[in-house]
């Protein structure tokens, strides 16, 4: 049996079932439930909040998992990368205000920004030269400059949606991201042998795709 970490939901969350499925993997999923086995594979699958996966893959709570490269790069864990996946992709960006002024990257100098992805924020803004003041929170980041917590944020953006609903102006990239398959480095000879068949499985239905 090998467990695969997956998101409860979000972005990748549907994304990764379809895979699952495309794979000819069965398994029931009551939404409500954090944990199903498939009826087909050796597959268990838990649902886990995204930040979690890449921690508990290191760990080997979970043999692999389906996360953003956001999220594992963030975390300093992108070396249990196995396999990108090609779905889900999205960017981390800073965003301001829809009616500040902003010139370039040095207009944040001195500035607040709020974030979920501080590590990846201070790379970048170290690689510009700028120095800013991060404010690390782990959700709602958009809603910080309406509330007077941060006067720009860096948060992730893919249709771009919510940076409009909530009056921000998407002004620099800082990382492109999508869906990589990860696995745990110290898999015993039987799980890697299981997760050998699903790499065989997710090559033929990207080639299907194609
Ligand atoms: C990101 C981000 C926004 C949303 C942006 O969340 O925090 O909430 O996606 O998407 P949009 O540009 O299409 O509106 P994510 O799915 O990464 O989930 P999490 O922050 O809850 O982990
Ligand atoms: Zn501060
Ligand atoms: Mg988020």
């Amino acid at each position: 049996m090998i467990r695969l970490a997956i998101q409860k939901s979000g972005r990748l969350s549907d994304d990764s079932l379809k895979l699952i499925r495309e794979c000819g993997i069965s398994f029931l999923s009551a939404s409500s439930k954090l944990k199903t086995e498939a009826t087909n594979f050796p597959l268990e699958i838990l649902f886990l909040r995204d930040d979690d996966i890449p921690g508990y893959v290191a760990d080997g709570v979970a043999d692999i998992g389906i996360v953003g490269q956001n999220v594992l790069v963030e975390e300093g864990l992108q070396q249990l990368t196995v396999k990108n996946l090609g779905f889900s992709k999205c960017r981390l960006s800073l965003a301001v205000s829809k009616g500040d002024a902003y010139a370039d990257v040095t207009s944040l100098q001195g500035k607040s920004i709020a974030t979920s992805y501080p590590n990846l924020l201070q790379e970048f803004l170290t690689s510009k030269g700028v120095q800013a003041d991060i404010h690390t929170i782990s959700g709602s980041v958009e809603i910080a400059p309406s509330i007077g917590l941060a006067d720009a944020v860096c948060d992730i953006v893919s249709s771009g949606s919510t940076l409009i609903s909530n009056g921000l102006r998407e002004v620099e990239t800082v990382f492109k991201s999508e869906a990589v398959l990860v696995a745990n480095q110290n898999l015993d000879a039987e799980k890697n042998r299981l997760l050998q068949q699903l790499l065989f499985r997710m090559e033929a239905v990207q080639k299907a795709q194609k």
